[in-house]
């Protein structure tokens, strides 16, 4: 399977739209929390199941990995967890689907692709006008989480997000995290593999101010 898609291809343009919240989720009313690049959505899985109380939506570009992700949640009958295919900065961009926000507490990108190539900076999925729009719609007190284990693509992101002054850095070390929607430290696949290599993991969490 390609592990890399390049976001900006027309392929994209037409995405699947988010169903309505009734259709997505059991309990439409709690939390929802959204990953956005969940790949084969593992991650997920493991949160939906032990944080009953959060409704969780991955958004991943590659489509196989979203049909199969969609046809476990079927087979288990996991109703507090939903996954979308598409390029995550144009489905969150579509008028179509700013009802999310009213319940989106936070959103994850773990490990987003680095795109090395100076020219490639544009395929990137953290781009200033995406944080702007991010910035516009999430509710105030909403928070935005970024893993990577690219020290460069780190500073990237922390730049554009803080960029935006409506969003402000929290101190890992200040947050609660029983109160997120990850209170159990679950770790992605790309955060096991980097753990067990040793390799270095910058991360941020930045909450909507106004
Ligand atoms: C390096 S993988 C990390 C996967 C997972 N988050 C983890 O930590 O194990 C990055 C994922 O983001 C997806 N992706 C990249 N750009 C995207 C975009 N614009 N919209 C949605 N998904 C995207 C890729 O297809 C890939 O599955």
């Amino acid at each position: 399977m390609r592990q890399h898609v390049n976001p900006l291809s027309r392929n994209f343009n037409e995405t699947e739209r988010i169903p309505s919240m009734i259709n997505m989720f059991n309990d439409s009313k709690l939390n929802l929390h959204l990953d956005i690049g969940c790949a084969s959505g593992d991650f997920l899985f493991d949160l939906a199941l032990i944080n009953t109380h959060w409704n969780y939506l991955g958004i991943e570009i590659r489509e196989r990995l979203v049909k199969t992700a969609k046809l476990k949640v079927k087979d288990r009958k996991i109703k507090n967890l939903y996954f979308v295919f598409g390029n995550a900065n144009n489905i969150l961009s579509d008028e179509q689907s700013k009802f999310v926000f009213e319940n989106l507490k936070s959103i994850s990108f773990n490990f987003p692709d680095p795109w090395f190539k100076k020219r490639h900076y544009k395929r990137r999925v953290i781009q200033q006008d995406f944080i702007n729009e991010l910035s516009n719609s999430l509710q105030k007190g909403s928070l935005i989480f970024i893993k990577t284990d690219v020290k460069d693509l780190f500073d990237y992101m922390d730049y554009t997000i803080l960029n935006n002054l409506n969003f402000k850095k929290i101190e890992k070390k200040d947050f609660n995290f029983s109160e997120s929607f990850n209170p159990n430290k679950v770790q992605t696949n790309r955060e096991k593999y980097v753990i067990i290599n040793k390799l270095d993991v910058f991360e941020g969490i930045y909450i909507k101010n106004d």
